[in-house]
């Protein structure tokens, strides 16, 4: 049977990606197929050497458009022909041209309960407004940001005016739902029809 393979983009520290690489490293019939990062800094492409996974930069700022930048993206994510696409901490926004080539087979993970707090600082703007729950999304990406049809959430009572340590338990619920809602992908128990979640 062949393996499902999803490549991963990031833009920094990666530590989503070590909890994908960690949960799918043995797995027989899941890989991830390649890490490609927009920065050459990115702590993530260090994950994935070490995990021995193929991995690149691409760097914006060596293009003179995003339409320049996302063709080598593309190009790039071609020779590996992936089942999906996964965004963690991929700090670039995509255009619809992207989106609508990847639909269905791109997704996200946003640190909120989406629709709520979309954007930057989430964690600072759930504390000043005195939110009772703070979570995070995985979502199918469409062309507005942090948009897209939602695949899971999870979520804690907020119980701390401390935005870094609300960071820290937000990112413990990160680690445990994004691998588990792309293995649920992956076995074909979730997936987009007509524009809506579908869960079997
Ligand atoms: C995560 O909080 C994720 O939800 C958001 O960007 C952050 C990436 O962190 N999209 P890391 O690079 O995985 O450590």
């Amino acid at each position: 049977m062949e393996k499902f393979k999803f490549a991963v983009l990031i833009s920094g520290s990666g530590t989503n990606l070590q909890a994908l690489i960690n949960k799918f490293a043995f797995d027989k019939r899941i890989e991830i197929c390649c890490v490609i990062s927009n920065s050459e800094e990115a702590y993530g492409l260090e994950r994935a050497k070490n995990a021995g996974i193929d991995n690149l930069s691409i760097n914006h700022n060596n293009f003179s458009s995003r339409k320049e930048f996302e063709e080598a993206l593309i190009k790039s994510l071609s020779e590996y022909n992936p089942d999906l696409i996964v965004l963690a901490g991929f700090m670039r926004i995509l255009s619809e041209v992207f989106v609508n080539r990847y639909s269905d087979r791109l997704v996200n993970i946003h640190p909120s309960l989406l629709p709520k707090y979309k954007g930057l600082e989430t964690h600072k703007r759930v504390i000043e407004n005195k939110e009772k729950y703070h979570g995070v999304t995985v979502h199918f990406v469409d062309e507005s940001l942090d948009g897209g049809p939602i695949c899971a959430q999870s979520r804690i009572k907020v119980e701390t005016d401390d935005p870094d340590e609300l960071k820290k338990s937000i990112h413990k619920l990160e680690y445990e739902l994004y691998p588990t809602v792309i293995e649920e992908i992956a076995n074909g128990k979730l997936f987009l029809s007509n524009g809506k979640v579908i869960r079997k």
